[in-house]
């Protein structure tokens, strides 16, 4: 094999579901996202019993984050919930007006957008199932699945992370379990659009 080549095989395992190779592996667990739930105390009471879940962890190749170039990863949301609300993703905008797709590859979850000033609107991830986010949205994943939930995406290398809009105001909505099935309300501490 040439070490000076610039193809390279980037493996989704389907079996374990890991990528590899990966220039980014993270796990983000309760600890960290306790905040985003609209529900905190439900998080502190699992907290509190001496447990701090994995909520999800992804995989990104980037071979360079340039104009011009692609990210790959994959994410795989574990199933559970704080209080009524399923396991989500933190949830960011890009710092460019950038799109990203999401192709579902097991179990079932909702990918959630939402423009800076509010609109919503939301698609039912499945294996097989593409989602696309339009440039200049917001994007959350939920599990809303037994199982874990996972899929693969791609967004533009140089689209950049704001992960504040989403820490201050919150998504407008949230997904919660009502009677054994998802459904999608307004989020009571969604801070609006100004
Ligand atoms: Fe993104």
């Amino acid at each position: 094999m040439n070490s000076e080549s610039i193809l390279k095989a980037v493996k989704l395992d389907l079996k374990k579901y890991t990528m590899n190779p990966a220039t980014r592996k993270r796990e983000v667990r309760l600890s960290e996202l306790k905040e985003y739930f609209s529900n905190p105390e439900a998080a502190d009471r699992i907290l509190s019993s001496g447990r701090d879940p994995v909520v999800y962890e992804y995989y990104e190749y980037s071979v360079e984050e340039a104009v011009g170039h692609m990210t790959l990863g994959l994410t795989i949301i574990y199933p559970g919930k704080v209080g009524k609300e399923y396991f989500m993703t933190r949830g960011h905008f890009h710092q460019k007006p950038a799109a990203e797709f999401y192709l579902g590859i097991r179990g079932r979850g909702i990918l959630l957008i939402q423009s800076e000033d509010g609109r919503t609107d939301y698609v039912e991830l499945r294996p097989g199932i593409i989602g696309y986010v339009p440039p200049g949205w917001g994007h959350r994943t939920i599990n809303t699945g037994r199982g874990k939930f996972i899929f693969f995406f791609a967004y533009p290398s140089d689209a950049g992370h704001d992960y504040g809009i989403v820490k201050e105001k919150g998504f407008a909505k949230i997904v919660v379990e009502e009677k054994g099935k998802p459904i999608i309300v307004d989020n009571p501490k969604y801070a609006g659009s100004t």
